[in-house]
């Protein structure tokens, strides 16, 4: 299966991308949510001992940049180099985005290269000239089908995503011959059924595909804000056909031969599924036309929601990350909407569920059990985490638990993609700790003296702090400044080095974490939020 791409045996690396975000405006909540879920990803993989890429960046041409940049008085350029510093970047750093490289499409490493590209094209007899004239989305920056435009007031035609009126554009462009790569596209689908991801989404653009393609017009000459077409200069590359070549020439096409292969292509663009059609369409029309291959990959979210409706700047219900991180930090926040979206799905937003799976499995299920083990092992054994003397059944049922919960979270989170089922396996686990606590009782047990009780209560604790230990491990992609914390007190470091270096499949191996480790009590991992708003 081509889930866990090329790197298997070490030769190329799991390449993942997010899409690159227009800076015509500041990030919300739905742009971070891609991000944190290729962060995730990638971590993961890392933590596989993968080789990995993550790549995410900037789109910053095109006529939504150019008019943004207009109304604040400003060039296109200083638009985009004030957005990047003041907004996009600093939000990444602080969501501990562990990216390995951030594009702009205003570089020259990519604007060379995509001229290259599209010459080659031209070369090659794909692109043609011809007029075209029809409805035009700014928002979206693309022509619509009359057929799915919406009807507005005194019969504007509205933008289905944006809800907004579309322009009658009609201009003398070149065209790509995208209608046809139909019938090699289906082919394509057929012999590789996971290459586009959920379900629904594969089935959107099968129906797309079967229906016929159009001609794909790629170049503008109405405006001037993009790369010029080095044939026509004139004209202007058309903003997706640039957008899309970020995912080559940001890992060496055309420049760096040796890095270009062992990275290209992308073993998982991730996507919104407002986008899907440039990825799972055109994108590898035009990786065809070329002869490169083809990503293994389009993984499509959903929406985060607000009212119903998408959540967007433009329509003022964008939440920016920040005003979320202030109240629940930075670990709750990229844990939450991964946990509580089935990826794929729209998901609505509300400060009373984040609130409420808060407290229930990060304060109580997880901070609590990482507390109550911590303060057990520092007073009835001076914080030196003691053997496991008599373990038995009780035991084994929680080593085969945590088997199960490394198994299934690797599955979900690495190959399949599946963020919520994948940290749902571990909280599940968590859960069975907490149970076995419950039911062990240790602190009654303390309480009696003898040397049997004595063996049975280090073995209680050593169970528990070996969980931990393993959940620390599972938990670091997601949570890794809580992952670390826990790790640090469970004197995990010295004995067993650092968490980043801990591989996924050894989170299983029961017993790594060796007695006489210090387990200190260190911070509380997720203060309960009324606490938190009167410090
Ligand atoms: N620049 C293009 C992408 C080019 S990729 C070669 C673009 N930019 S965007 O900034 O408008 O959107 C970027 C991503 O953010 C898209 O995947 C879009 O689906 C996502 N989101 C924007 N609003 C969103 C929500 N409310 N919810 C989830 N994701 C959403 O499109």
């Amino acid at each position: 299966m081509a889930a866990t791409g090329t790197n298997s045996n070490g030769a190329s690396a799991y390449y993942v991308t997010t899409p690159i975000y227009y800076v015509n405006d500041r990030p919300h909540l739905g742009h971070a949510y891609t991000t944190v879920a290729g962060d995730v990803l990638t971590r993961w993989h890392r933590q596989r001992g993968e080789k990995v890429w993550y790549l995410t960046g900037t789109d910053e041409h095109g006529q939504k940049i150019m008019r943004t940049a207009d109304a604040n008085g400003v060039t296109p350029q200083q638009w985009c180099d004030k957005l990047v510093e003041e907004a996009w970047k600093p939000l990444w750093e602080h969501l501990e985005i562990a990216n390995d490289d951030f594009i702009r499409t205003t570089q020259e490493r990519h604007t060379h290269r995509v001229q290259e590209f599209v010459q080659d094209l031209y070369d090659k007899g794909e692109v043609y000239q011809g007029g075209y004239e029809g409805p035009y989305c700014v928002g979206c920056e693309e022509y619509k089908s009359p057929g799915d435009l919406l009807d507005g007031e005194d019969g504007a035609k509205l933008c289905p995503i944006h809800k907004r009126p579309v322009e009658m554009l009609k201009e003398e462009n070149y065209f790509f011959k995208l209608s046809a790569y139909g019938p090699r596209l289906l082919e394509f689908y057929e012999a590789n059924p996971g290459f586009i991801q959920p379900e629904s989404a594969r089935n959107e653009v099968l129906q797309f595909v079967r229906q016929g393609l159009q001609d794909l017009s790629i170049s503008r000459s109405t405006f001037d804000w993009g790369i010029p077409i080095p044939w026509d200069p004139k004209h202007v590359i058309y903003v997706w056909v640039d957008a899309l070549l970020n995912y080559a020439t940001a890992v060496g096409y055309g420049a760096d031969p040796a890095k270009f292969d062992a990275t290209f292509p992308a073993d998982v663009h991730l996507v919104g599924k407002d986008i899907l059609r440039f990825h799972a369409v055109i994108w590898p029309a035009m990786l065809m036309a070329q002869g490169l291959p083809l990503p293994r990959k389009v993984v499509a979210n959903g929406w985060l929601m607000v009212g119903g409706e998408k959540m967007s700047k433009s329509n003022l219900t964008g939440i920016a990350p920040q005003d979320l991180t202030s109240h629940f930090g930075v670990d709750a926040y990229r844990w939450y909407f991964l946990r509580a979206i089935q990826f794929g799905q729209d998901g609505s937003f509300s400060w009373e569920d984040f609130t409420a799976r808060y407290t229930s499995e990060l304060a109580n299920d997880f901070g609590n059990l990482a507390s109550r083990v911590a303060a057990m092992v520092g007073r009835y054994f001076d914080g030196k985490l003691p053997a496991a003397e008599a373990p038995g059944d009780a035991e084994q049922a929680v080593a085969d638990g945590l088997a199960r919960a490394v198994a299934e979270a690797d599955r979900r989170i690495g190959d399949e993609v599946d963020f919520s089922g994948g940290i749902a396996a571990v909280f599940d686990f968590i859960k069975q700790v907490n149970g076995y606590l419950t039911e062990q009782e240790p602190w009654k047990v303390a309480k009696d003296g003898s040397a049997e009780s004595r063996a049975r209560l280090a073995t209680i604790l050593y169970t528990a702090a070996e969980s931990l230990r393993a959940v620390a491990v599972l938990l670091n992609p997601v949570m890794p400044a809580a992952a670390a914390k826990l790790w640090d007190s469970l004197g995990a470091e010295a004995s067993l080095g650092a968490l980043a270096d801990q591989r996924v499949g050894e989170a299983a191996d029961w017993g790594r974490l060796p007695a006489g480790s210090t387990v200190t009590k260190g911070d509380i991992l997720f203060p309960r939020l009324e606490e938190k708003k009167d410090a």
